[in-house]
C-alpha cells in the first residue's frame, strides 16, 4: 500500500561545504567544523586546497555575468579553502540554516555568518543551495569520491 501522507519525506543528502579564504585566515575552521558535528551531520570528506582560477570559475559559473564576479574570483583563489562533504537528512537546507544569509550584517546571531561576519564578500563559508548544485559541486571538488562509513552516534541523532 503506497504511503499517501502529506508529511514531507526527509531525504538523506550530502552537501558541499567550503570554508573560504577569510574563514581559514581568521582561524575559524575548527569552530565551523564543530558546529556541523554538534548539529549531528556526518563528515564524509575533508581537504584543504588552494583553488585554481579554473575550479573557482566552474564553481561560481552561475554568477559569471555579475559585476562582483572578478572580485569573487580574486578572493576565492587568494589562499587555501577547506572543502567538506556533510551527510544527513535534508543536509543541504540544514547547512544553509547553520550558515545564515549571504550578508553577515543581516544574518541572525546563532548562524555562522551572523556570529562571525560583517560583510557580503567576506562571508567565510559556502554551502550548496540545491540537490543538483550539491552533486555538481561535490563532483567538482571531490573527483576522487567521498567516504562511505557508519557513524555509530547517528543512531542517537535520528529516531
Ligand atoms: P555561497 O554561494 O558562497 O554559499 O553564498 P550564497 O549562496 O549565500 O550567495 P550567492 O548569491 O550564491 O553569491 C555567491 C557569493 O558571491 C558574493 N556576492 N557578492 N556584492 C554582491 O552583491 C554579491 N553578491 C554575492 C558573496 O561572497 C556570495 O557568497
Ligand atoms: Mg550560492
Amino acid at each position: 500500500m503506497p504511503c499517501l501522507s502529506a508529511i514531507p519525506v526527509s531525504i538523506m543528502e550530502t552537501t558541499y561545504i567550503m570554508v573560504k579564504p577569510d574563514g581559514v585566515q581568521r582561524g575559524l575552521v575548527g569552530e565551523i567544523i564543530g558546529r556541523f558535528e554538534r548539529k549531528g551531520l556526518q563528515l564524509v570528506a575533508l581537504k584543504q586546497v588552494i583553488p585554481t582560477e579554473e575550479i573557482a570559475r566552474t564553481h561560481y559559473a552561475v554568477h559569471s555575468e555579475r559585476p562582483f564576479f572578478p572580485g569573487l574570483m580574486k578572493f576565492i583563489t587568494s589562499g587555501p579553502v577547506v572543502c567538506m562533504a556533510w551527510q544527513g537528512k535534508d543536509s543541504i537546507s540544514v547547512a544553509r540554516l547553520l550558515i545564515g544569509p549571504t550578508n553577515g550584517r543581516e544574518a541572525a546571531p546563532g548562524t555562522i555568518r551572523g556570529d562571525f561576519g560583517m560583510d557580503m564578500g567576506f562571508n567565510m563559508i559556502h554551502g550548496s543551495d540545491a540537490v543538483d548544485t550539491a552533486n555538481f559541486e561535490l563532483n567538482l571538488w571531490f573527483p576522487e569520491g567521498l567516504n562511505t562509513w557508519t557513524q555509530d552516534s547517528q543512531t542517537w541523532v535520528y529516531e
